[in-house]
């Protein structure tokens, strides 16, 4: 299917869970107080692939992250709440992404992938 639509209700703070997008996995994330200060907090100047934590969510939803879970450097799948920088460690070659999956030290060149979705409602969203 081109576009899906995903309930996240009952995806507790803290948990990510992972669903399929056109073959691909997708990480949605819903991120605690605690998460989404610590990207907010990140210089843009530390970042290999600078991005703001609001360019990686959307307005007034920012508790969630969306995500496809593939390491943008050769495609494995990272682990979730690992890595020395609270979000996620790709186990193959040594990548660790932030609390907004930007990454942060490694050889993946780029952050994870925001896919292009949109909020049909607060616990309702639309990938594709
Ligand atoms: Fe993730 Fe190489 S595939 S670090």
């Amino acid at each position: 299917l081109a576009t899906i639509e995903f309930n996240l209700n009952g995806i507790e703070e803290g948990q990510t869970v992972t669903i399929l997008w056109r073959g691909l996995p997708v990480f949605v994330r819903h991120r605690t107080a605690a998460d989404i200060e610590e990207a907010k907090a990140v210089p843009l100047s530390d970042l290999k692939d600078p991005e703001t934590d609001e360019e990686r969510t959307k307005p007034g939803h920012e508790q969630w992250l969306v995500m496809i879970a593939n390491c943008t450097h050769l495609g494995c799948v990272p682990v979730g709440e690992s890595g020395d920088f609270d979000g996620w460690f790709c186990p193959c070659h040594g990548s660790h992404y932030d609390t907004a999956g930007r990454i942060r030290r490694g050889p993946a060149p780029l952050n994870l992938v925001v896919p292009p979705y949109e909020f049909l409602s607060d616990t309702l969203i639309q990938i594709g």
